[in-house]
């Protein structure tokens, strides 16, 4: 983008990207580029940047005319005993690896500022698709990250929004809220980013030991076989989830949440798997809860 930045006295230029601490900040910089016909791209995250983050600013900013990036740690969609504490941040390299993926400016906002008034009274939640799957063993979660979204989509304003597949449930929340509430963001949804062994990369896994870290494949391992099992014709639900929960069984170190063969729209398990199928799977290694999916099509390559 132009780099005719507005002065803001709550913002600091490092590393070639602008840091934006209060609403009224950026606000006024979105509002700014919009009126001069500049398009948005927004990618939220809760820090502790890698290269599946960075691989959604590059798309925002291949798309857009200007790249906002937040940061925030969101108490609201931590449960009870979750990792909210301790959830790793580093806000000198997320700086620099949002200036190299092409960031313009840098949203970090402080709980005060996000949530003046302690207590959030207003909140969003997206009925069946936040209950099922990831919903069952983190209840309140999912209403914790539509929340802050749209809180976010509210601050930002009228952009395009980038969000990965990895969290492929909470991209379809996301999808379903802007579509219920008539939110003017577009939302566009990016592969996922895996290590070179086919972990998907998550700011998490620096939690794992050595030893986990290693047993982590496990989950790739076993989206590969349920997508295998379809390859070789299995049409039944039920038996690609016990294909995959073998796998799962078979690596002492991993103790699974759940497997689940979905429909990507709806997440639900069809009776007979269609022609195009999610996987899904969550996991635990030591303490830390993993997720992974993939995306699998049965039938004829389409021309
Ligand atoms: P966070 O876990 O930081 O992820 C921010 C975005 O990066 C999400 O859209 C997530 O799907 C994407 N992402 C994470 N790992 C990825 C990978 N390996 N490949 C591709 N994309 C990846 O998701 C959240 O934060 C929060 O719930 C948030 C949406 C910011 C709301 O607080």
């Amino acid at each position: 983008m132009g780099r005719d930045r507005m002065a803001s006295s709550e913002s600091t230029a490092a590393a070639d990207v602008e840091v934006v601490t209060t609403i009224t900040g950026i606000r006024r910089i979105t509002d700014g580029h919009r009126t001069t016909g500049r398009s948005v791209g927004f990618v939220p995250t809760m820090g502790y940047l890698h290269d599946g983050h960075g691989s959604l600013m590059r798309a925002a900013a291949a798309g857009n005319d200007v790249v906002v990036a937040s940061i925030f740690v969101n108490p609201l969609q931590f449960g009870p005993g979750e990792d909210l504490e301790s959830y790793p941040r580093d806000l000198d390299r997320d700086r620099s690896l949002a200036a190299a993926n092409g960031a313009d400016v840098v949203f970090v906002p402080t709980a005060i500022e996000m949530y003046p008034l302690g207590e959030v009274l207003t909140t969003v939640s997206v009925a069946e698709l936040s209950q099922r799957w990831d919903g069952e063993s983190r209840p309140t979660h999912f209403a914790g990250v539509a929340t802050v979204v749209s809180k976010l989509f509210n601050i930002v304003g009228s952009c395009r929004a980038y969000f990965g597949e990895k969290d492929f449930q909470q991209l379809a929340i996301i999808r379903r809220m802007v579509a219920d509430l008539s939110m003017p963001v577009e939302v566009v949804g990016c592969p996922i980013i895996r290590e070179p062994d086919g972990l998907a990369m998550s700011s998490r896994n620096v939690y794992l030991s050595a030893e986990n870290r290693s047993a982590a494949i496990v989950l790739r391992r076993a989206l590969d076989a349920g997508e295998q099992a379809i390859g070789g014709g299995e049409t039944d639900p039920a038996a690609v989830a016990r294909v995959m929960r073998s796998v799962v069984d078979d690596e002492p170190r991993a103790r699974l949440d759940y497997v689940a063969v979905v429909d990507p729209a709806t997440l639900k398990t069809p009776a007979v798997i269609g022609s195009e199928t999610r996987l899904l799977i969550a996991a635990h290694l030591g303490a830390t809860r993993l997720i992974d999916n993939c995306s699998v099509r049965s039938g004829p390559e389409p021309a």
